[in-house]
């Protein structure tokens, strides 16, 4: 579905990505690793064909994506109704007056039938334990009150490509456990691409993961082999010294692994 070739990209004042090359299959559900800083973010806007690439090729379905392709409005149509962006920080997504009207932004532009729009946001609104909040002004919601919403906005279409940028971040429990169950039953079904830092719920989330660092594509491979390799999560700073006291009172540091509890260190 996506083909980089080579893609690199810089900001004015940094690069973001060099000479990243990886392919992403449909119905795959593919996880961005890297420390902050890596270039996640960057990679889903180029993506999302929110930026192109400076040097090398993305392809999407065959056509590569570039300014001149999203100018050709039959293209741009179809790709953005296929493919959509929950940004990192909600801010940059809501706009809309109510939570309700966010919903209904992209059904009513897409002219879903209202009747339809209505009784899907309702069953959403449900599901994300949004419902006392419909009328609420999203701007001014708290922060996993507002992740939740941006969720829902994206997902209330059901895109065929979803890129998720830290989706789990600012989420309580119970609203991280219903993206994590949404994730599990998108498995086979659905192309995810989601970024992320929390190595709890790697093995739920993703088939298939990217590791970067420092803009470079550095190891690829099924969640289990990478959290396998304690030496590639420390050098990408996925996982981080800890430092502990143990009994007798002597302070140590030592990798520390957050993802498996049983392998975890025990605390004294
Ligand atoms: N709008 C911007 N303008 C200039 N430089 C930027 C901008 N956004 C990101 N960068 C730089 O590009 C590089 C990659 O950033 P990016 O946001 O893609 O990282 P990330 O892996 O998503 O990090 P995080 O885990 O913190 O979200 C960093 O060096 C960052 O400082
Ligand atoms: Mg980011």
């Amino acid at each position: 579905m996506f083909d980089l070739n080579e893609v690199s990209f810089r900001y004015p004042d940094a690069a973001a990505l060099c000479g990243v090359t990886l392919s992403i299959a449909a119905r795959q559900r593919i996880a961005l690793l890297g420390a902050n800083g890596s270039g996640k973010s960057t990679l889903l806007r180029l993506l999302d064909g929110l930026a192109f690439a400076e040097s090398g090729t993305i392809t999407f379905n065959g056509k590569c994506l570039t300014s001149a392709q999203f100018e050709e409005e039959a293209f741009a149509f179809d790709f953005r109704r296929r493919v959509a962006l929950v940004f990192q920080n909600p801010d940059v997504q809501l706009f809309n007056p109510t939570v309700f009207d966010e919903l209904a932004f992209a059904p009513l532009q897409l002219r879903w039938p209202n009747d339809e729009i209505r009784a899907r946001i309702a069953d959403l609104l449900q599901t994300m334990g949004l419902a006392h909040l419909a009328e609420r002004a999203p701007h001014r919601l708290s922060e996993g009150e507002k992740k939740r919403v941006a969720l829902a906005s994206v997902m209330i279409t059901q895109p065929d490509v979803l890129l998720l940028d830290e989706p789990t971040a600012s989420l309580d429990p119970r609203s991280r456990n219903f993206m994590i169950e949404y994730l599990l039953d998108c498995r086979g079904r659905r192309t995810v691409i989601t970024a992320t830092h929390d190595l709890h719920i790697l093995e739920e989330i993703a088939d298939y993961c990217f590791v970067l660092h420092e803009g470079r594509l550095v190891a690829a491979g099924a969640p289990n082999e990478l959290l396998a390799d304690e030496k590639l999560l420390r050098e990408t700073g996925l996982v981080h010294a800890h430092r502990h006291r143990h009994e007798g009172g002597v302070v140590h540091s030592h990798p520390h692994d957050h993802h498996s509890p049983s392998g975890a260190h025990r605390h004294s």
